[in-house]
Parts: structure tokens; C-alpha cells; sequence
């Protein structure tokens, strides 16, 4: 039994299915539901016993005692957060609540039960914390990679709020031996992405015939990883990582958002073309940028390789056309999500530029 939290989120919900289907191992799923979560990704395992849905907030430790009491799980893999950079420039509190005060609690929570536990169990028992390379700040040009080694620089408030965790994770490890690790992961992209993130965004407007906002010279690099990647190597972590450590992982993939945007447009060209514009690529538009913008992220995922093995399966240009394709495809899906709020997130970011 493995306790997750914000299995409902994109991330999240990828990583429970992969697990459902691959590993067979239950799981208890602790998801508040806010505007990122949905139960509807999770639809295929209604009536499945292995998968138990309890909606609730990280913040409340009476429910997270209770689950962790009820349930006995061998492991904590812990998704939840507020995750997307804009939201986190319009309104931090949301972050420091969630990311950090949220994370405190399930350590804590965690601490508690993990203490209680006897061998051999106790020994087994594993805190797997997701983070991101946004807490090692921007690269240069010309600077090498991020690894687990790069000192810690966030600049956003999302930034500053994982770092926050990750130093909380480090602590409760250090000091009160909880065997916890980090994973630190690049940009994801695939299928259940809330279209607050670029690729899902770009992909619908486009097919909307919408404009495509990039924001300032659209020369920032970030480097894709496909989302079922991720996943696999959150698994490879938790059963052969060594407690107490970080690892970095990535795509190995680093696009300039203007090479995205333009790459998305040619797969929609080929494959959805519109009769009104003959290429997707002019609706591109570019809007003041974002606030503390940060400009390069790379990640030298060496370490998941030389001791665990992974690589990433799937290449940029394969997965960003699977995922155009998944959008497609699930346009009900999209209706569902892009409700009267994300019309007025809409209006709150893009609105003034
Ligand atoms: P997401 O925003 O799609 O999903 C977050 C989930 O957490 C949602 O289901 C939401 O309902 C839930 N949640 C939020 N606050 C909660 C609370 N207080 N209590 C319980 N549940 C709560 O996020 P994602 O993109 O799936 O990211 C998942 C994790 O991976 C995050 O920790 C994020 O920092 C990290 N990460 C994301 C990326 C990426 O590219 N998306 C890359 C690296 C790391
Ligand atoms: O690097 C990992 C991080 O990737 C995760 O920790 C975050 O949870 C996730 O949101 C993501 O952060 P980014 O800020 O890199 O992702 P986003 O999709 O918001 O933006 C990707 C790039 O595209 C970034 O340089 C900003 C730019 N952008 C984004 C949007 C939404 C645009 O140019 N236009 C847009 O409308």
C-alpha cells in the first residue's frame, strides 16, 4: 500500500494509473481537489479496489493520521502542491500554504507513524518527495547542466516554496533518520495536463484558432521530459533509491519556447489542418514577459542513470506528437477543465499584456 498525495493532479494521476497497471500495488489517493485536481482522470478505476480516493488537504494531520493509522502503508510518494509559476507571481499565499505548512505536516504525520513502526517494516519504509530544477534557479548560455550538487537559487514564489520542502525533507532526514528522498524533475508534458502550462495551452488555443502567447523574445529553455518518463523514474527511486538522497532527472531535451510553439503548430498543421489560416504558426503572439522570468533550465540526470539505470524512453518529438494527438482526441476532457475559473485565470494573466 503506498499513500499518494495530489494523485488527482497531472502528475499525480499519471503515477497512479502507471502504478494501478504495472505494479498491481494498492494505493490510497489524498487529493484536495482544487482547480488542478480532477476525479475524472481517474475514471477507469472507478470500482477498482486497489485504488482508494479520499478528497482532503495535506494541511489537515487529524486526516492524515487517520489515513496513515487505517491504511499502513509501505510508502509516502508526495505530489501535491500549487504548481504553476504564474499563479504563484498573482498570488503566493496559496504556495506557502500548500507547498510548505502542507509538506511540514505530511513529514510530520509521516515522522510519527514511521517511529512507530517495528521492524521489519520501519526499515522498508520510504518518504518519496517530488520536487523540481526550478529551485536551482536560471542557467547561462553557455553554463553546465544543474545536478544534485548546484546550490540552491529559486526565483519565483512556486521556486522558493519547493526549495522551502526540499530543505524540510533534507531536515527530517537528517535529523530524525526518516528515509526520505527527492527527486528534482524537469518541465512535463503529456496527456491530463491542466492547460494553464504551455504545451496544453498552445494546443488549444490553436485549434481554437486563438492567439498563441509567448511571453517576451520566447528564447527562454526549458527541457522536456514526456510525463510517463517521470513516473517510471519516481518508481526506479522509491524501490532502489538510497534514503536520504536527491536525484535529478530530465529530459535531456532543452527547446527554446519558440521551438515548442512552432513544433506543436507544424503537428497541427499536418494533422488538424484549418481551413481559415494556412499555418498555426501565425497566431503566434508575443506578450510582455513574465516577472523574474527565469531563462534556462537544464537537468544532468547522470546520477538516475549510473545507479539506477534510467534513461528516458520517449523523444521529445514522438511524445509532443502523442500528446497533441491525446488532446484531440479528449476535447470533452478540456471542456470539462476550462470552466467559468479558467476563464478568469485566463483573463487575470493574459488579460492586462
Ligand atoms: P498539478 O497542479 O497538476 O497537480 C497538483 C495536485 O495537487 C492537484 O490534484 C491538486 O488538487 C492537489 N493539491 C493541491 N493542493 C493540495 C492540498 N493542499 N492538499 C491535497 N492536494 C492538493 O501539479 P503537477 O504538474 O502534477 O505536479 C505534481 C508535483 O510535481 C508538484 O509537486 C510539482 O511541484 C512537481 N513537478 C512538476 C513538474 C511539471 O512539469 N508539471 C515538474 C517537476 C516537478
Ligand atoms: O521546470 C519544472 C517546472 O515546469 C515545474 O516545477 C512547474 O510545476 C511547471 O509548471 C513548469 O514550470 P514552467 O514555468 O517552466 O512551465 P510553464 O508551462 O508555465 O512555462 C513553460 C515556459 O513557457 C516558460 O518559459 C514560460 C513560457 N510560457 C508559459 C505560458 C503559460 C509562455 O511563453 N506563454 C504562456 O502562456
Amino acid at each position: 500500500m503506498i499513500l499518494v498525495t495530489g494523485g488527482a493532479g497531472f502528475i499525480g494521476s499519471n503515477f497512479v494509473l502507471d502504478c494501478i497497471a504495472t505494479e498491481k500495488s494498492p494505493i490510497v489517493n489524498l487529493d484536495k481537489l482544487t482547480y488542478a485536481g480532477n476525479a475524472g482522470n481517474l475514471a477507469s478505476l472507478k470500482g477498482d479496489a486497489r485504488h482508494i480516493f479520499v478528497k482532503g488537504d495535506i494541511c489537515d494531520r487529524a486526516l492524515l493520521a487517520r489515513l496513515l493509522h487505517e491504511h499502513r502503508p509501505s510508502a509516502i510518494v508526495h505530489f501535491a502542491a500549487e504548481s504553476h509559476v504564474d499563479r504563484s507571481i498573482h498570488g503566493p499565499a496559496d504556495f506557502v500554504q500548500t507547498n510548505v505548512i502542507g509538506t511540514f505536516s505530511v513529514l510530520e504525520e509521516a515522522r510519527s507513524y514511521w517511529s512507530s513502526l517495528a521492524q521489519p517494516e520501519k526499515g522498508r519504509f520510504r518518504f518519496l518527495h517530488v520536487s523540481t530544477d526550478e529551485v536551482y534557479g536560471s542557467l547561462g548560455p553557455d553554463e553546465p547542466a544543474f545536478s544534485e550538487t548546484t546550490p540552491y537559487a529559486p526565483n519565483s514564489p512556486y521556486a522558493a516554496s519547493k526549495a522551502a520542502s526540499d530543505h524540510l525533507v533534507r531536515a527530517y532526514h537528517h535529523t530524525y533518520g526518516l528515509p526520505a528522498l527527492t527527486t528534482n524533475c524537469s518541465n512535463n508534458y503529456g496527456p491530463l495536463q491542466f492547460p494553464e502550462k504551455l504545451i496544453p495551452l498552445i494546443i488549444i488555443n490553436a485549434v481554437q484558432r486563438k492567439s498563441l502567447p509567448v511571453y517576451g523574445d520566447g528564447l527562454n529553455v526549458r527541457d522536456w521530459l514526456y510525463v510517463g518518463d517521470h513516473c517510471a523514474a519516481v518508481r526506479l527511486v522509491l524501490h532502489r533509491g538510497r534514503a536520504g538522497e536527491n536525484y535529478n532527472i530530465g529530459g535531456g531535451a532543452e527547446k527554446t519556447n519558440l521551438e515548442v510553439v512552432n513544433a506543436i503548430c507544424t503537428i497541427l498543421d499536418e494533422i488538424r489542418p484549418n481551413a481559415l489560416i494556412t499555418h498555426h504558426s501565425s497566431l503566434i503572439t508575443h506578450i510582455k514577459d513574465r516577472p523574474g522570468h527565469d531563462r534556462r533550465y537544464a537537468m544532468n540526470a547522470k546520477k538516475m542513470a549510473d545507479e539506477l539505470g534510467w534513461k528516458p524512453g520517449e523523444r521529445f518529438e514522438t511524445g509532443l506528437r502523442k500528446t497533441v494527438q491525446w488532446y484531440l482526441d479528449h476535447l470533452d476532457w478540456v471542456e470539462n477543465v476550462t470552466s467559468g475559473a479558467y476563464r478568469k485565470w485566463l483573463d487575470i494573466n493574459y488579460g492586462h499584456r
